[in-house]
């Protein structure tokens, strides 16, 4: 089987770029950040803090998480509930950074994400999958953009949707989340050692993915070979 690990902060295209190159290659795309969202969603409807470690590693044995794919689209099942549209607000981003950086969280992931590769040919996506995940992927990128950039690209994302947010507590975020991200113990954000730096700061869409492709079908001819 072959993996493909792209690792980097909140809004860097992670999800977008990833899908078309999976779609692209035929591979599965495994969004691994809404499987930590689920989590978070389900922690707060229990009324639970989502920081308190204890709290939300009770939770964990009444948690059952699938994934599935309609017409290609990664949907995420809570005991049997489809939340893929309700993990998508700002503050179930808020919530899945916190219940992210409980190591218990992380463990009970991590298993069902290996599975996941070992039976499939992988794009996954996240912040540790080349580092811990899969650290034998055969290809690992690190795919970042300016904090600006990217909260100016959520920003017309969660606008597009309806979202009443102003750009200024859309950047306080990503600043907020990538600090969490990066600090935390567990796990935290950095690249792989051999992770391809991406940089898509000032790359349309379209050119970002150009950009991501070519790097994939570049390591994969040089694993082949
Ligand atoms: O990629 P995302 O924004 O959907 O991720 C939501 C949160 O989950 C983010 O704050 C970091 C965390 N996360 C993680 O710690 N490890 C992953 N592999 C994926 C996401």
């Amino acid at each position: 089987m072959i993996s493909v690990a792209i690792d980097g902060p909140a809004g860097a295209g992670k999800s977008t770029i990833a899908r078309a190159a999976a779609k692209a290659l035929d591979f599965l795309y495994v969004d691994t950040g809404a499987m930590y969202r689920a989590i978070g969603l389900w922690v707060r409807r229990a009324g639970k803090d989502t920081h308190d470690g204890e709290a939300v590693s009770g939770c964990l044995p009444g948690i059952h998480l699938e994934l599935g794919y309609e017409n290609g689209v990664q949907q995420v099942y809570v005991n049997g509930e489809n939340v893929s549209e309700a993990i998508r607000t700002p503050e179930a981003s808020m919530d899945a950074s916190a219940v992210s950086a409980i190591p218990a969280v992380r463990e009970f992931l991590l298993e069902q994400q290996r599975e996941i590769a070992r039976k499939n040919n992988v794009i996954m996506d996240g912040r540790d999958i080349g580092t811990v995940v899969l650290p034998h992927a055969q290809v690992k990128i690190f795919l970042t953009a300016s904090p600006e950039e990217r909260a100016r690209r959520r920003y017309e994302e969660l606008c597009q949707k309806g979202e009443q947010v102003t750009y200024e507590d859309v950047l306080k975020d990503v600043v907020q989340r990538d600090h969490n991200d990066t600090n935390r113990a567990a796990a935290p954000l950095r690249q792989a050692e051999d992770a391809v730096l991406a940089d898509t700061t000032g790359r349309s869409l379209e050119e970002s993915i150009e950009l991501i492709q070519g790097l994939i079908r570049e390591k994969l001819k040089g694993a082949e070979a």
